[in-house]
């Protein structure tokens, strides 16, 4: 399934507070004074695309801080637009690599959740090494939740589902799978992400799970 073209970004909206590039932060994150205006309980989204779920979550929990971070720049800069338009002061973007935001930057237990929604499948058997839900990201993750925090995974590709689902098992000190409730939408907005929506609209399965860590 490819991708729509993405809708052009006003000019004239100014992006400073919503989005930022890897590159420029501090070696060692201390999020809430380097990226928010105020400290709060943190969700982060690992691969945020065109930034759906940026946006919704961070209107229905003003009291949460959300930082989405999305390798791919002109998906960054889309995603900190629709967050500038809805000024929101409880969420930005980051354009990087989230491997590395996770493994050399985040500070142990500083968030109260982790989404990861749609990861790139990378279907090719010599490409699988590839894949964020690795054993060394996982690991990440569980150092960077405190505890009772939570990580939220969905995907279309039911071989990457159960996969990881063993993966986390064996290898990695996380409570789960949790089941997850499933609305039904009731506009072309109320899907988590624009993938979920996607898949949703064309009748494919989205197989989802939550963790806690203990
Ligand atoms: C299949 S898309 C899903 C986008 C969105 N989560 C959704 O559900 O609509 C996966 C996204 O993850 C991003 N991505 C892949 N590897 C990444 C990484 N290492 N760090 C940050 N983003 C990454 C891709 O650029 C892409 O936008």
């Amino acid at each position: 399934m490819g991708r729509r073209s993405l809708r052009k970004i006003d000019p004239a909206l100014d992006l400073s507070r919503h989005l930022r590039s890897l590159d420029d932060l501090p070696a060692l994150l201390d999020v809430a004074k380097n990226l928010f205006n105020h400290p709060a309980p943190l969700e982060i989204e690992v691969g945020s695309g065109k930034g759906l779920f940026m946006a919704t979550a961070s209107g229905e929990y003003p009291q949460h801080n959300f930082l989405g971070i999305e390798v791919v720049q002109k998906y960054a800069r889309f995603a900190a637009a629709k967050l500038a338009k809805l000024d929101r002061t409880n969420a930005v973007m980051i354009h990087g690599d989230a491997m590395r935001l996770f493994r050399e930057m985040l500070p142990s237990g500083c968030a109260v959740a982790v989404h990861v929604y749609f990861p790139d499948p990378w279907w090719k058997k010599r490409h699988k090494k590839r894949r964020v839900m690795n054993v060394d990201f996982l690991r990440d993750v569980v150092r960077t939740l405190e505890p009772n925090g939570s990580l939220h995974f969905w995907t279309d590709v039911e071989e990457y589902f159960l996969t990881t689902l063993e993966l986390i098992a064996a290898n990695i000190e996380l409570q789960g799978p949790i089941a997850v409730e499933v609305n039904d939408p009731e506009t072309d907005m109320d899907y988590q992400t624009h993938f979920e929506r996607r898949m949703r609209q064309h009748g494919l399965d989205v197989f989802r799970a939550e963790f806690r860590k203990e």
